[in-house]
């Protein structure tokens, strides 16, 4: 061990996947979960774990009885909507209209931009989210102070400035050409430094013109490695606007595949009112649904169908959409997750839920060497949690009789409250005050 060596002992309930748990299976061989573990970093890698202490070489952190999960990756969620997360009364089209547009110009100040974005990140880290796939807003500073809050904090972050040229109010609207050199700029200063990765994101098919629209998929095309984001199929007012708009289009899907911007790295928020072909699609460009289902219940937008996407071969993530969705906490979007399976008749298992917060949306954006589980060689982004932090839930967990009761009534019970510390690769990066 050389003297710059540093070496960290979590110990705890680990719990993570070696792969996906399949669904409605609540006794998986995917599930890895080792009680009273000590998870082994050095130099911000899990480099192991094992049942006995490990020396004093190791500084160590007694977590004996609190449950250790992988860090929660949010597949979509916005920067700037901090400031409407909340807001009454509204379906999507007027919600944007009424709220979130106005709320969003005001990014155009960079010292807006910052402090948002600083409260943004830390606010991620205090929900146990390590890493994330980000919308800022269509200026360019606040890509740029995105950027560097989760670069100060060592994150994974996807993001990009966003492109919205029509249908927009003033202030926020860009256009082809500045857009087009705005985002080149922000690509090759931050695309591929330190965790950042660009995401080239269009808002939605309605704010993009056609020309901007085949603008964003050159960009892709000029670079495979840049990942895409947008909306799809939220709302059915937004998709009946589509066809009005894109009446070549055979699908709201079809508008983005014609363009070139289904691909691998592609991240589609929602997908509720997609068919049979949508899917397929999907399925064949490996682009991937990031399922909001807060965000879903809260704007009334409908109940996606996650066992067709997975009976098609789709992939889908895990997603808060703060803020169309009322919290930022992963824990909370699986709860809201299972009600809405609920409400098709289906049902979600603890194990298929938090495999889509941590392994599955790493495997979706193809980070899986990286984040998502604790084997060996991945950064350590990982989190303490309290299986109980009321009353209740400790009553509830007591009388738990096997491990899916018990991680199924965690994840439905438990909330920020229940996180004790936040470490982003091997550094500690919040901790509950107390604790
Ligand atoms: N569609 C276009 N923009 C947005 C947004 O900000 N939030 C949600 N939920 N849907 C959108
Ligand atoms: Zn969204």
């Amino acid at each position: 061990m050389s003297a710059t060596t540093t070496r960290i002992a979590l110990r705890g309930d680990l719990l993570d996947f070696t792969g996906d748990p399949g669904w409605g299976e609540t006794e998986s061989a995917a599930v890895r979960f080792r009680p009273d573990h000590w998870l082994l970093i050095e130099n911000g890698r899990i480099v192991g774990a094992q049942s006995e202490s490990p020396d004093d070489t190791w500084e160590r952190h007694d977590h004996r009885g609190r449950l250790i999960l992988p860090g929660f990756i949010d597949t979509h969620v916005h920067m700037p909507q901090l400031d409407v997360i909340a807001s009454y009364g509204t379906e999507l089209l007027d919600w944007l209209n009424t709220y979130t547009f106005p709320a969003e110009t005001a990014f155009a100040d960079p010292e807006r931009s910052r402090l948002g974005a600083k409260l943004f990140v830390e606010a991620l880290l205090a929900h146990g989210t390590t890493a994330a796939v980000v919308f800022p807003t269509a200026h360019k500073v606040s890509a740029d102070a995105l950027f560097a809050a989760a670069q100060q904090h060592g994150m994974r972050v996807i993001t990009g400035k966003v492109l919205q040229d029509r249908h927009s109010p003033d202030g926020l609207r860009d256009d082809v050409d500045q857009a087009r050199a705005d985002s080149l700029d922000l690509i090759s200063r931050w695309h591929g430094v330190d965790r950042l990765a660009y995401a080239v994101t269009v808002r939605f098919a309605p704010s993009s013109s056609p020309e901007q629209l085949a603008m964003a998929g050159a960009l892709c095309a000029a670079d495979p490695t840049l990942y895409m984001q947008t909306h799809v199929a939220e709302n059915r007012a937004e998709v009946a606007w589509v066809k009005e708009l894109f009446p070549e289009a055979r699908s709201y899907l079809d508008v983005y595949a014609r363009a070139g911007l289904l691909h691998p790295r592609s991240v589609l928020a929602h997908g509720i009112w997609l068919d049979d072909a949508d899917r397929e699609a999907l399925r064949t460009s490996r682009a991937q649904i990031a399922h909001s289902p807060s965000s879903n219940l809260f704007l009334g937008s409908g109940l996606f169908d996650w066992d067709a996407a997975i009976a098609a071969g789709a992939a889908v993530s895990l997603a808060t959409d703060v803020g169309g969705g009322t919290s930022l906490s992963m824990v909370r979007t699986m709860a809201d997750a299972y009600k809405v399976q609920a409400m098709a008749g289906q049902r979600l298992t603890a194990w298929k839920a938090l495999h889509a917060a941590t392994l599955g949306g790493a495997t979706a954006l193809g980070l899986a060497h990286e984040i998502g589980s604790f084997e060996s060689g991945r950064l350590a982004d990982v989190c303490v949690w309290d299986w109980a932090a009321d009353p209740v839930a400790l009553r509830r967990m007591d009388v738990a009789r096997h491990l899916h009761e018990r991680a199924f009534a965690w994840m439905t019970l438990a909330d920020d409250r229940n996180l004790v510390q936040t470490w982003v690769a091997g550094a500690l990066r919040h901790q509950r005050r107390g604790a």
